[in-house]
């Protein structure tokens, strides 16, 4: 992996694929390939002209980082407002800097002191590049961006591309659209506050390519909150992405000596979307996640909300922290309902204090309990938000997003705390770090159930940077409390999987990916999330929601969810004592398992959507352990005789396992080539294969 400079030609080269950017004599940057590599010394840069007064050269240019100005009339990726009202930005190429795996082009304005560095970091492994902007005001006045985007890409070929994106809502996040885009603008964006339930912050874009071939190009944004993807197709069949904080209702600005980064975009090339998938798991896994916990498997967990909602108790948590630790879970967590006056979604949020009618004797007596039986003890908490019919708001009134002169909308009974206040992210800190300084806490599931509405952020000087200002503020509250709780984990949630990007997940170790957990809709879910999320990132439960898969058995439900981070969300209570068993003998499994889930390699091999049936596979990095997933909710015409052809191993080794109660021995390129024989049939077919390569004596 290196960058290698020939003149003004930079070559970012990653193990497979080249990235090409130069700059011109008129010191524009320009964008000249991605793709196979090429002989250094073969690209170059076309010097052009205006075709004619209507086809600019500007227009047509591949720009790497396209300035809003002159005689530039398409989408822009960053537009200023100048002190002197002066909106046009005169980008020239100033220097480079490198350093190891990273290139740094800065570029100046040709009158104003404004600075742009393209940002360019190269990883060791894959074929990810990691890129962002950095500005820099070296004036005395303030320049006021009213778009920054972090990554503008030109596609290489003049063919149309199709792009995938989520279009979801709650409870049906992560569900796949595809669009081919073959003239206009396609726009993928959140204008929620968070990144929210229905379009994801990422590009996939392909001509023709599957699981296996074809070249992916895929970008993904680590920002959690608007943001906004724009992909576009010109009469000269350059296809451009551009991706950052959306520019609705934005402003970023930058007084003088001040400088800024923009969010971080992650982006490669890859053949096929397994591929894809899989460098951007492991990439993530390697270099997004936290610290703390990303070479840690994740602990088996209980939630208990859906067990009981908001009518918890010491009592009623101990029983079930009983039954939890019977079955094998290792973190029992207490959801919403613990403090204030929360008997229900209408009062107490924001009222941070234990409610002594369900812990008379406080939190430590569950804690102990909890710990007692094995356990670890995890918390819920919704740190942004407050009732109006709570303590909190009746002392401070002042301290959610409000215009004097509208009336709030509460959605969910709720306001939004404005977090740009630094009054609101104090008390917000101070009351997590007590939480955690005295009480035996490894884990909080920080929740956040409402877009953003009415945004009048009184104490900004300028309000149109609440957007980007309340996302900094929550990831430097969650950063601050990991580098003084050192053994905490923290899980994003946002009513589901509303916060589920990778700018989450360089802050939180994990999150929750929907509040839908019936199986069956969890196949599609799970599917999109593992796009371009990684695996042990996603918090899967087994429940008793058996909404369109009626009924799925329990080890169906097990199926599913253990394909990711494993959890039980069930009401234990009601279980029978051949339940328990079932959860058991499956949470004493997946614990075997976890660590080729979590950590290893996916392959989708049979997509349930299309196929009637789901199987995915899981290969260590060695290739010397494998666990095989499949599920149907039902197979048409009473049956289904198929090959099961695996993915993954090495071709060369000979590899042990059972499936329907034969044992077979085989090489990994007949598991390939040829598969083995099964007979998927009924409702609710659920099996799970262990593979092992065979130890030679
Ligand atoms: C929404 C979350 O997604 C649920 O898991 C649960 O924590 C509720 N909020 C609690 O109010």
């Amino acid at each position: 992996m290196a960058v290698i400079i020939n003149k003004n030609i930079f070559v970012l080269e990653t193990k497979n694929t080249h990235y090409v950017i130069g700059t011109d004599n008129s010191g524009n940057c320009r964008h000249i390939h991605w793709g196979r590599k090429c002989p250094v010394e073969d690209y170059c840069i076309s010097e052009t002209e205006d075709e004619n007064s209507n086809h600019t050269v500007l227009d047509e240019m591949k720009q790497e980082y396209t300035p809003f100005g002159k005689t530039m009339y398409r989408d822009c990726a960053v537009k200023t407002v100048f002190p002197d009202g002066c909106r046009e930005i005169n980008l020239k190429f100033d220097s480079y800097e490198t350093e190891k795996n990273t290139l740094k082009l800065h570029f100046s304005d040709a009158y104003y002191p404004l600075r742009i560095t393209l940002n360019y970091q190269l990883s060791d492994k894959y074929d990810i590049i990691a890129r962002w902007v950095g500005i820099s005001n070296s004036g005395k006045e303030t320049i006021t961006f009213e778009k920054l985007f972090s990554a503008e890409f030109s596609l290489p070929s003049v063919k149309p591309y199709t792009f995938t994106n989520t279009n979801g809502a709650w409870g049906g996040e992560f569900l796949e659209t595809n669009n081919v885009l073959d003239g206009g603008n396609l726009v993928f964006e959140s204008r929620k506050g968070i990144s929210g339930h229905t379009n994801s912050p990422y590009f996939i874009a392909y001509q023709n390519a599957d699981e296996s071939n074809g070249n992916v190009y895929f970008a993904s944004l680590a920002y959690s909150g608007n943001f906004k993807v724009s992909a576009s197709r010109d009469l000269y069949g350059i296809t451009r992405v551009m991706l950052g904080i959306n520019d609705f209702d934005f402003e970023y600005s930058l007084k003088g000596g001040e400088a800024f980064e923009t969010p971080t975009v992650f982006c490669g090339l890859t053949q096929g979307f397994g591929e894809m998938s899989r460098q951007i798991n492991q990439f993530a896994v390697e270099n997004v996640l936290p610290k703390q916990f990303n070479n840690k498997p994740l602990p088996v967990l209980y939630n208990a909300w859906e067990a009981v909602e908001f009518d918890v108790n010491c009592e009623n948590q101990t029983a079930l922290a009983k039954r939890a630790s019977e079955i094998g879970v290792e973190l029992f967590v207490m959801d919403d309902g613990w403090f204030g006056k929360r008997n229900h979604d209408r009062a107490g949020l924001g009222d941070w204090f234990v409610n002594k009618d369900k812990f008379p004797n406080g939190l430590g007596e569950l804690i102990s309990a909890v710990n007692n039986l094995g356990m670890d003890f995890g918390i819920w908490v919704e740190p942004e938000m407050v009732n109006a019919n709570s303590d909190l708001f009746r002392s401070h009134p002042d301290w959610t997003y409000h215009y004097k002169n509208r009336k709030p909308n509460e959605l969910r009974n709720q306001l939004v705390l404005n977090m740009t206040r630094q009054d609101v992210q104090e008390y917000v800190y101070n009351m997590l770090d007590k939480l955690l300084s005295e009480n035996n806490i490894r884990y909080i599931k920080w929740d956040m159930n409402r877009p953003f509405s009415e945004t009048g952020a009184e104490n900004l000087e300028n309000p149109k940077m609440l957007w980007y200002l309340h996302t900094k503020a929550v990831y430097n509250i969650v950063d601050k409390l990991k580098k003084k709780h050192q053994n905490v984990a923290f899980e994003s949630c946002a009513s589901g999987g509303g916060r589920s990007d990778l700018g989450a997940l360089s802050h939180f170790d994990q999150v929750w990916t929907s509040d839908n957990t019936d199986a069956t809709d969890r196949m599609t879910i799970q599917k999109g999330f593992s796009k371009l999320h990684p695996t042990k990132a996603m918090r899967a439960w087994v429940t008793d929601i058996t909404w369109f898969n009626k009924p799925a058995s329990l080890d169906f439900r097990f199926n599913i969810a253990m394909q990711g981070s494993l959890g039980i969300g069930g009401n234990l209570m009601n279980y029978s004592q051949e339940e328990l068993e079932i959860c058991k003998k499956n949470i004493s499994l997946y614990k075997n398992i976890r660590n080729i889930v979590q950590f290893g390699n996916l392959y989708r091999l049979l997509d349930s959507d299309k196929d009637d049936v789901l199987m995915n596979q899981y290969v260590n990095d060695e290739k010397t352990e494998s666990v095989v997933f499949i599920a149907a909710k039902g197979t048409r015409f009473h049956k289904k005789r198929i090959p099961l052809k695996f993915a993954g191993l090495d071709e060369n080794k000979r590899y042990i396992f059972e499936f329907d109660g034969k044992n077979y021995e085989k090489s990994g390129v007949y598991l390939k080539e040829v598969g083995i024989p099964a007979h998927i049939r009924g409702v609710d077919y659920n099996k799970i294969i262990l593979i092992r390569e065979k130890q030679k004596i």
